[in-house]
């Protein structure tokens, strides 16, 4: 037998691709040192699925041109395999990386599988375990013409949204890398603001458990529709077999990370482009971690410091709804703002209407609101920034008030909510025409010579301030 598609790396997600693939009618083969997930793979004895665990046997099993894809542990492990690759695979061959490569990696791949002539395509690959098995949401970039030969097999695999798959061409070399980053900058946002939210419901409002899942569960139902929201509803509602209280209060309160959240803040960075709720996220994740230091200052500064500490916060659930919205708005804002500036740094070719429409199904991030963003670009699709955008304008405009009523009651109460905090003050900051940015430059000049432009006047200037 001849077979359509490999896979290199049988772990969940890697068997669930396969699985998913087999579905929908095509043979597929595939790949691992691990002797016993190529049997696990073997054992599912599906006819048109077969593991193997001789490399050269692997890709001597597949049609030409050859179409190998790599869910391997991202960073060193993908250079070697892809020069293992190299000696088996003949030129015109495709290789596409669907793990969370870092997009400077693939960037590097690209060129250098080019010259080799071989087609080389970086692919975010989102929606987890479940996603790979049903349909993810698939994001791939490089060689456009390598594409257009696996995209039959890939708009079949994928989830369906009103009958499109959510998978589309990204753009140009590492272009599929660096949005499925993104993407998950945002996820790491959102799932901050979850939290945060989760934090004013239980110590803010003192709700119990099964109040707050009955919160999530309306607001699940409405424009804060999301897998994120969904997932949540659901995790205050399990409790173990036999137990009585929820799983989750038994789960330490260190948050883990695998490195892509902060890579979107280290290529904002990069790019001088400010996503401030996606830092904050990453550095909550950090500061989670230092569980002896918070103890210690714990102790050290208790609640009860503050005067306001024991009543509950003055808010009903109705304004932390619209608070949750104007921050998710920004969080989204924010990411896409930051794909609008790589791409005209990068020359991506990306399509951010593109882009939202394959998000809106099948990956962590899919939710009511990207209808609203996709709606947004696919209208322009030079949109500068999603605020601008006069739907979504007149929803963030009726959700001000209620966010700083959240904000200035959280702050008074010592309730911490920072991802909350970073997106009104980058709201107030967008909206203000005039920024205090003119005392950082009359600083800058004072004790650095870095001169200063003025208003109304053509040039740099200087100035002996100390004079
Ligand atoms: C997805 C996810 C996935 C990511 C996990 C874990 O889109 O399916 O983004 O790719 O690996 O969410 O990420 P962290 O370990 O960094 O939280």
């Amino acid at each position: 037998i001849q077979y359509d598609f490999g896979m290199i790396g049988l772990g969940t997600m890697g068997s669930n691709l396969l699985q998913n693939i087999s579905d929908h009618g095509y043979r597929s083969a595939g790949y691992d040192l691990d002797k016993a997930k190529v049997e696990n793979l073997n054992q599912l004895n599906q006819e048109n699925i077969h593991g193997f665990s001789d490399l050269k046997e692997f890709t001597s099993s597949l049609k030409s041109p050859k179409t190998v894809m790599l869910l391997v542990p991202a960073g060193k492990i993908v250079d070697s395999v892809i020069n293992e690759l190299l000696e088996v695979l003949d030129k015109g061959d495709i290789i596409i990386d669907g793990g969370n490569s870092h997009f400077t990696d693939t960037e590097r791949r690209f060129v250098d599988l080019e010259k080799k002539g071989y087609h080389f395509i970086g692919m975010g690959v989102s929606g987890g375990e479940e996603g790979a098995r049903r349909g993810p949401s698939m994001m791939p970039g490089g060689d456009k013409q390598a594409y257009e030969v696996v995209a039959p097999i890939l708009k079949k695999i994928a989830a369906h949204v009103d009958g499109e798959p959510t998978v589309a061409y990204m753009g140009e070399r590492s272009a599929g890398h660096f949005v499925k980053m993104v993407h998950n900058g945002i996820e790491y946002a959102i799932m901050q603001l979850i939290s945060e939210t989760y934090e004013i419901l239980k110590r803010g409002l003192q709700l119990s458990d099964a109040e707050i899942y009955d919160v999530f569960k309306k607001w699940n139902d409405g424009r804060l529709q999301s897998y994120l929201m969904e997932i949540t509803r659901d995790i205050f509602a399990f409790k173990k077999p036999g137990e009585n209280h929820l799983l989750l209060n038994d789960i330490k309160d260190e948050a883990k990370a695998k490195g892509t959240g902060k890579w979107t803040s280290q290529a904002a960075m990069d790019l001088a482009l400010p996503i401030p709720i996606i830092d904050v996220a990453v550095s909550m994740r950090d500061l989670s971690k230092y569980k002896d230091l918070r103890t210690k200052a714990a102790e050290i500064y208790p609640n009860s410091l503050d005067e306001n500490n024991s009543r509950k916060l003055e808010i009903n659930t109705d304004q932390l709804e619209n608070a949750f919205y104007f921050a998710m708005v920004s969080a989204y804002a924010q990411g896409m703002h930051l794909l609008f500036a790589a791409n005209l740094e990068y020359k991506y070719g990306l399509s951010l209407d593109t882009i939202a429409k394959i998000w809106r199904g099948g990956c962590i991030i899919r939710s009511a609101f990207l209808e609203d963003i996709f709606a947004a670009y696919e209208k322009n699709p030079e949109l500068k920034h999603l605020f601008l955008d006069k739907n979504i304008q007149e929803n963030i405009s009726k959700s001000v008030s209620s966010i700083r009523k959240v904000i200035s009651e959280a702050a008074l109460k010592g309730i911490a909510i920072p991802a909350f905090y970073a997106s009104m003050g980058y709201f107030d900051n967008f909206r203000n025409e005039t920024m205090p940015a003119n005392l950082i430059q009359a600083q800058r000049d004072f004790f650095g010579s870095h001169t200063y432009e003025l208003i109304g006047k053509e040039g740099v200037f200087h100035t002996e301030w100390e004079d």
